[in-house]
């Protein structure tokens, strides 16, 4: 990591390390959502339930899937966050996701809210956990909500995105 200046807050954002001052970007109480959200403009983090309840605002930080809205914006200080924006057009995940809300395929997503924050949580399963059993996909994601019931075409999803990370594997 570069070294930052006295006093400031230093987070690599979707690849870029970036400085904030702490008097006038973050304020200790203000959360990691509504930072990266309303102050950054990362729009593809949802904010639903803002109490841990519902997991639309989940974010990657360092690799693990964190709930953006019971994490202060001052937490990320030295670590390195991914939002939706942050994913490749043709990484597996967001390739299966929407693969899955064609015709046919049985629905990952019908109004999509929560669709970013099941995208994130399976991008951290799926780096750990690349072949994941259905039991091991629900556990996963068991903290997400989907108002629309799209439970059984996520499921899919997720084990495609699988699919595609070995079938890559295998092409390189
Ligand atoms: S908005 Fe963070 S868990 Fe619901
Ligand atoms: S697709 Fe609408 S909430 Fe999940």
């Amino acid at each position: 990591m570069p070294k930052k200046l006295e006093g400031t807050i230093r987070i690599k954002i979707n690849g870029e390390w970036r400085e904030f001052s702490p008097e006038s970007d973050i304020t200790p109480s203000m959360t990691l959502s509504y930072f990266l959200r309303e102050k950054l403009g990362y729009t593809g983090l949802k904010i639903a339930c803002d109490e841990g309840a519902c997991g639309a605002c989940t974010i990657l930080m360092d690799g693990k899937a964190v709930l953006s809205c019971l994490t202060l914006a001052v937490q990320a200080d030295g670590h390195e966050i991914v939002t939706i924006e942050g994913l490749a057009k043709n990484d597996p995940v967001v390739e299966a996701f929407a693969e899955q809300c064609e015709p046919g395929h049985g629905t990952a997503l019908q109004c999509g809210f929560c669709t970013p924050g099941f995208v994130m949580s399976t991008k951290a399963l799926l780096s750990q956990n690349p072949r994941p059993t259905i039991v091991e996909v629900k556990e996963a994601l068991s903290g997400h909500i989907c108002r629309c019931g799209c439970y059984s075409g996520i499921k899919k999803a997720v084990i495609h995105a699988g699919e595609k990370i070995a079938q890559r594997g295998k092409n390189e």
